[in-house]
């Protein structure tokens, strides 16, 4: 297609025609800290319409995932879309519990990510997509917005990525004064840590951008080990490790000692395990020898685990040492967080002074405990 000819030409001539702000604006709403309890939502999981949320639980749900048209770089609505959001929002914010909500835009997977990217390297996309999903935001009675940009892959990425931030929160308090309405909530679903450390191309997040222009990120504090590496079991959410930095307390130091607030951190807490099929059905700690995925093809949503350990009377072990759960029942090997290791995240996540927890993902958890415990646990110690 001739698209790809003709943007960098596009880019190059708005370029020399626009003098670009160069201001930071300040994110204005984050001059409030309440506690953020959060949780994605995704229209997708059979059986779970958002009324089946437990709204008492949380304080900001997160529609996951909307991404532009890849033509126009504005988000074209189908019918479908449209009724899926205004049901969110209006079943949320009329709920007698009411939580503020946020809409989600990109997700994982090399398609949203390469829109993404594609989009912040350029001023003029930028511009329209900014407008476009503030235009969605408003029309829907969202909250705010989210970026889920899973990752810049580079240093010139991350740069595009501090541009679409400046120019993303000057348009929200433009909006704001303009409409007199509370600014829209600008946010970032990001990787456990501020710089790619284990990547061989090697990059650190814009955090001086972040932290002037979005009211927090949602550190994603999961995904460590998988079956990806299908040859040793790990903790997938391992919150100290003393072998490696893949740990969350390793990557929320680096957000704070990278210059962000604690104020603007919220832990992610997975509602899923993952899985492996072990070598040796005897030899089954953390880091045992393993084959293959395991259950679920290698993921299983809490409700599942739950369901396995049943089924199979499986051994339940609690690790102090890691703060994770795991349990296995012949060669399967599941690791995942439950109440227990939930509830001490929650403790040590206050001890960093966090802004809060969030969940991946709604739907994952049918009896409400791990997010009822967190809730309560919060708030007794806040
Ligand atoms: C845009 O998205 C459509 C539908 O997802 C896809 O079929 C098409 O190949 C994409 N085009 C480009 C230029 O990426
Ligand atoms: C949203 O959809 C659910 C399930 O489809 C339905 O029961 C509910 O009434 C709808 N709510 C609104 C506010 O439209
Ligand atoms: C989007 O752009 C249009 C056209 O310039 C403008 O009228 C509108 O106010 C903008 N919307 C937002 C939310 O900034
Ligand atoms: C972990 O990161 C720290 C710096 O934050 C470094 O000093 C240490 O060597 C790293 N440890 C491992 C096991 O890579
Ligand atoms: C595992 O241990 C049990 C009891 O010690 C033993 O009977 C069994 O043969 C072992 N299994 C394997 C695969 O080594
Ligand atoms: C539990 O057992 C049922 C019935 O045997 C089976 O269909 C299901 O896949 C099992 N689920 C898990 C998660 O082990």
């Amino acid at each position: 297609m001739a698209k790809s000819t003709l943007l960098p030409f596009l880019c190059t001539v708005f370029f020399l025609l626009m003098a670009m702000p160069s201001i930071d604006a300040t994110a204005s709403s984050s001059s409030s800290f309440s506690t953020i309890k959060g949780s994605y939502y995704t229209p997708w999981t059979p059986d779970f319409t958002p009324s089946d949320i437990d709204t008492t639980l949380f304080t900001h749900i997160f529609y996951a995932f909307l991404s532009p048209s890849n033509i126009t770089f504005k988000f074209e609505l189908s019918e479908t879309t449209a009724v899926a959001l205004s049901n969110f929002t209006s079943t949320l914010r009329f709920a007698s519990s009411p939580v503020k909500t946020l809409l989600s835009i990109g997700g994982s997977g090399d398609v949203p990510t390469a829109l993404l990217a594609e989009i912040a390297s350029c001023p003029s996309s930028r511009k329209v997509f900014i407008n476009s999903s503030m235009e969605v935001a408003r029309k829907f009675a969202f909250d705010g917005l989210d970026l889920d940009w899973e990752w810049p892959k580079n240093r010139k990425e991350m740069k595009d990525l501090a541009h679409l931030l400046r120019e993303w929160r000057l348009e929200i308090i433009k909006e704001a004064r303009a409409t007199k309405q509370p600014p829209l909530l600008l946010t970032a679903a990001v990787y456990f840590a501020a710089d790619f450390f284990l990547d061989p191309v090697y990059r650190m997040y814009p955090v001086a951008a972040i932290r002037k222009n979005l009211d927090w990120i949602n550190a994603m504090c999961y995904d460590y080990h998988g079956a990806w590496d299908p040859s040793a079991t790990g903790a997938q959410a391992a919150f100290f490790d003393p072998k490696s930095n893949l740990s969350s307390i390793h990557g929320l130091k680096s957000w704070l000692q990278a210059g962000l607030p604690a104020k603007q951190v919220v832990m992610g807490l997975p509602l899923y395990g993952r899985t492996w099929e072990l070598k040796d059905p005897n030899v089954t700690e953390i880091g045992a020898p393993a084959v293959k995925a395991g259950p679920g093809d290698g993921v299983l949503p809490y409700s599942d685990v739950q369901v396995f350990n049943r089924n199979y009377s499986a051994t339940v072990v609690y690790d102090a040492e890691t703060v994770s759960t795991y349990s296995f029942a012949g060669t399967s090997w599941v690791s995942y967080d439950d109440v227990a290791s939930a509830m001490v995240k929650i403790g040590l996540a206050q001890a960093l002074g966090l802004r809060g927890y969030f969940f991946w993902v709604l739907g994952y958890e049918t009896d409400w405990q791990i997010s009822s415990q967190a809730s309560r646990a919060w708030i007794l110690n806040d």
